[in-house]
């Protein structure tokens, strides 16, 4: 048998316990979603997948397209004192900020959604070119296709977009939004996609996580707790239900 390692190299997501769930990380160079409401950890998983990178010398990316870049600065280094200002100072991390105005590229009700996003596709194509980050996050892509009429145009749109990514090598994980239903088109578009959610068991909110789907890849079947404490995020060995 050939060696499917050498073949199919995996990424590393820098979550513990999150690559056991699929077979040794994210297949290099895929785009990979993670979806859940509000507060259930998008925006903690995709970060710790960057600065997990950026400490193993992989160049990262982030774009954000729907919070400007000071607020997720300034929640990583809260929560975790993980210093990305510092990290982009040193020039291992490059952040795109879409609502800087110099972009031009801020959402507003006026412009057309459909001309936005292709606009935005060759932003973040033009950006990978030149700086050829190892790992990409872009969050919450969600809000950008909330106004786009009719399905098969948000599915070509989705295919564009996660066409331009898959093309420039990069290993991708994109966070997604639950509360416009937008969340299907996206998953369906990409290579994985991992849900993410906060449940009441008794009188106790419990984080869970599982995989949905990974092409080309063997994942776990379970359901399991996610924790996320001072040292960031780690998937549990346990089960959240009995
Ligand atoms: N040091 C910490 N220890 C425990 N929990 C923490 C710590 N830092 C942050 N959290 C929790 O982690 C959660 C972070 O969620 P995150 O910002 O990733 O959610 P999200 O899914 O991106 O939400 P949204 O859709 O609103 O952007 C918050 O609810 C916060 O309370
Ligand atoms: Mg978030």
């Amino acid at each position: 048998m050939a060696d499917q390692s050498k073949m199919f190299p995996r990424v590393r997501s820098g979550i513990p316990g999150y690559d056991e769930m699929v077979d040794g990380g994210f297949h290099k160079g895929t785009v990979n979603t993670i979806t859940g409401a509000s507060g259930t950890g998008k925006t903690v998983f995709a970060s710790q997948f960057i600065y997990y990178g950026v400490k193993n010398n992989e160049k990262g990316m982030i774009i954000t397209p729907s919070e400007t870049s000071d607020f997720l600065k300034r929640e990583m280094m809260s929560s975790f004192g993980w210093d990305f200002s510092l990290l982009e100072k040193e020039g291992k991390l490059v952040i795109v900020d879409v609502t800087d105005p110099v972009l031009r590229l801020q959402k507003s009700i006026e412009a057309d959604p459909v001309e936005f996003l292709i606009n935005f596709r060759k932003l973040v194509e033009r950006k990978l070119q030149e700086v050829r980050p190892a790992r990409l996050f872009i969050d919450d892509l969600t809000a950008f296709f909330i106004a786009v009429e009719g399905p098969f145009k948000v599915r070509s749109l989705v295919d564009d977009l996660f066409g331009t990514l898959r093309s420039s090598g990069v290993t991708s994980v994109i966070t997604i939004g639950t509360a416009f239903g937008m969340n299907q088109f996206l998953e369906y578009g990409a290579d994985s996609a991992t849900m993410l959610s906060r449940d009441r068991i008794g009188n106790v909110l419990i984080r869970s996580i599982y995989i949905m789907k990974m092409r080309g890849s063997k994942i776990a079947n379970s359901i399991r707790v996610l924790d996320i404490s001072d040292e960031g995020m780690a998937v549990s060995s346990l089960s959240p239900y009995p």
